[in-house]
This record gives C-alpha cells, sequence and structure tokens, in this order.
C-alpha cells in the first residue's frame, strides 16, 4: 500500500474533565483517502477526541494539523466550513421534508424573476441525483420525505450530503449500531467508495469485524493513550483485542478465540 498524504495530524491532545484525565497525548494521523477504526473499551476517551476533532469540544492542549495547516474549531459548524464534519445517524436531517430538500437544506438554488426568489427544484434534483447515482446510492424517490426512508437509507444521505459538499474528513461514531446486516453491508461498502475520493474517514466501531473489513488502518485507544496504530493488514483480530484490554501478548489464547469481540 502506497503510504497516504497526511489530511489530519493530531499532536499530543490532552482533554481534562476537572480531574478526571480523558485524553492524555493522543497523536496520530488521518492521511487523505485513508479509513481510520477508530477503537477502545469504553471511557477510553473516543468520543471525546472525535468531539475535539469536530469542534465541539475544546483540547486542553495538544494541536492539530489538517491539511499541514494548524487547525482548531471551536464550534462544529466552524469545523463544517473547513470540511470535518460528525455524521450522526438521523440526527442531522429534518425528516418532514423530502431527500431534495434535506441536501440543499440552507444552501437552496435560488433564482429572481422580477425581484422574487424562486427555487430552483429541477436543478437541486438533478444535483441531488447526480450525487446519489455517483455514490451508487438507490432511493425509490427523491421527493419522499426523509420519515419514510430506513435508518442506512438516511445514513447514505448524510454521507452524499456531506461528499456533494466538499467535505474532507469524516467522523462517523457506531455508525452502525441501529442497522440491520444488510444496510451495515452497504454503508461499509459506501465509506469505501467516499475514502476512494480523497476524503479521510474515521470510524468508531466495537465491532471488530467491521473495523477490519472497512478500515486501513487501527488506532486502538486505552484510557487516554494511544495502545495501538497499526495497518489492518499487518495486525489480526486478536491482536488488536489485546492492545484494547491491555493485556499482555504472553499467555494470550490462540488466535482467534476468546475474545468475545469476534461476531
Ligand atoms: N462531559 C464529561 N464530563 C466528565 N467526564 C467525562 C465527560 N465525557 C466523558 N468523560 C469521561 O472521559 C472519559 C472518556 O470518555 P469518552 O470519550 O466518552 O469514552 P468512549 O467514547 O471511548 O467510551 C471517561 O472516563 C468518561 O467518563
Ligand atoms: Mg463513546
Amino acid at each position: 500500500m502506497t503510504p497516504k498524504q497526511p489530511l489530519l495530524q493530531l499532536e499530543k491532545i490532552t482533554k481534562n474533565y476537572g480531574a478526571i484525565e480523558a485524553l492524555k497525548g493522543i497523536s496520530f494521523t488521518i492521511g487523505k483517502g485513508e479509513v481510520v477504526a477508530l477503537l477502545g473499551d469504553n471511557g477510553a476517551g473516543k468520543s471525546t477526541l472525535v468531539k475535539i476533532i469536530a469542534g465541539g469540544l475544546a483540547a486542553t492542549s495538544g494541536r492539530m494539523l489538517f491539511e499541514g495547516r494548524e487547525f482548531a474549531a471551536a464550534t462544529p459548524a466552524e469545523a463544517k466550513a473547513a470540511g470535518i464534519e460528525t455524521v450522526y445517524q438521523d440526527l442531522s436531517l429534518c425528516t418532514n421534508v423530502d431527500v431534495v430538500a434535506n441536501f440543499f437544506m440552507g444552501r437552496e438554488i435560488v433564482k429572481r424573476y422580477f425581484g422574487i426568489p424562486v427555487l430552483q427544484e429541477r436543478a437541486m434534483e438533478a444535483a441531488v441525483a447526480k450525487a446519489m447515482a455517483d455514490a451508487g446510492t438507490r432511493i425509490p424517490s427523491l421527493r419522499t420525505k426523509v420519515e419514510h426512508l430506513s435508518g442506512g437509507q438516511r445514513q447514505a444521505i448524510e454521507l452524499n450530503r456531506f461528499v456533494h459538499w466538499g467535505g474532507r474528513l469524516v467522523l462517523l461514531d457506531e455508525p452502525f449500531a441501529a442497522l440491520g446486516v444488510e444496510q451495515t453491508r452497504r454503508g461499509l461498502e459506501m465509506i469505501k467508495r467516499v475514502a476512494a475520493q480523497g476524503i479521510g474517514v474515521v470510524v468508531i466501531t466495537h465491532i471488530m469485524p467491521q473495523a477490519f473489513q472497512v478500515a486501513d488502518r487501527i488506532v486502538v485507544i486505552r484510557q487516554g493513550i494511544v495502545a495501538g496504530d497499526v495497518e489492518t493488514s499487518k495486525t489480526s483480530p486478536d491482536e488488536v483485542v489485546r492492545m484494547i484490554t491491555g493485556e499482555s501478548f504472553a499467555g494470550a489464547g490462540p488466535a482467534g478465540t476468546q475474545t468475545g469481540l469476534e461476531a
């Protein structure tokens, strides 16, 4: 595999919540077009880190370089403007309007006729249709209200919208928690297609096979430190579990057994 150009570099990020040191100096790099699976036990600090990257939380110390320049978003809107966004299943869509309206929410195409603004519905629908087709997403009608769509379809809409508006780095925190097997498979495929366009993807998951299916690299956080940063092709579920738990290599069971995490 050719090394990827750095997209986001994290350098010694720390975060204290009062006396709790949630992050104790996190350093790793997300490459352009790279899918990084972020793994770790409950309370390891994954969500805290993702929030810091996406502007939802300020780091206590450390710095980030985004496309080579120092970067710190004070708000999620600021991160979004820079092309960094967390995609939460469902949460950012308006369910009572259709797919096109959601895609163009706040960025509608408007033309003025004799001073009167008119929404360019056909142009917007065509743009959404193209974005969906490019991503291989099939939705029966783009005029369907989002409330009638499945969780997987909603996720696809959000990801397509992110790509369409120039997204550079997408953060996904347990994106498949509420999805079925087939929807999850499509979601994983979609993540790969998004990354193939040069976008960076960080996906938090506790489901080991998903991490191995989708990620180029696995980063393990344990008690606020990076306990492992490995190419997926050069590790095994067993080794990753040991990184997560901190169990030493000696005395661990035979490969592929007793992890409790392999579905
Ligand atoms: N708002 C908060 N206030 C105080 N402590 C917090 C807060 N959010 C998270 N923590 C603590 O920080 C640590 C990391 O939490 P979190 O980032 O949610 O871990 P993860 O997502 O890996 O489960 C935990 O010890 C958690 O209890
Ligand atoms: Mg979490």
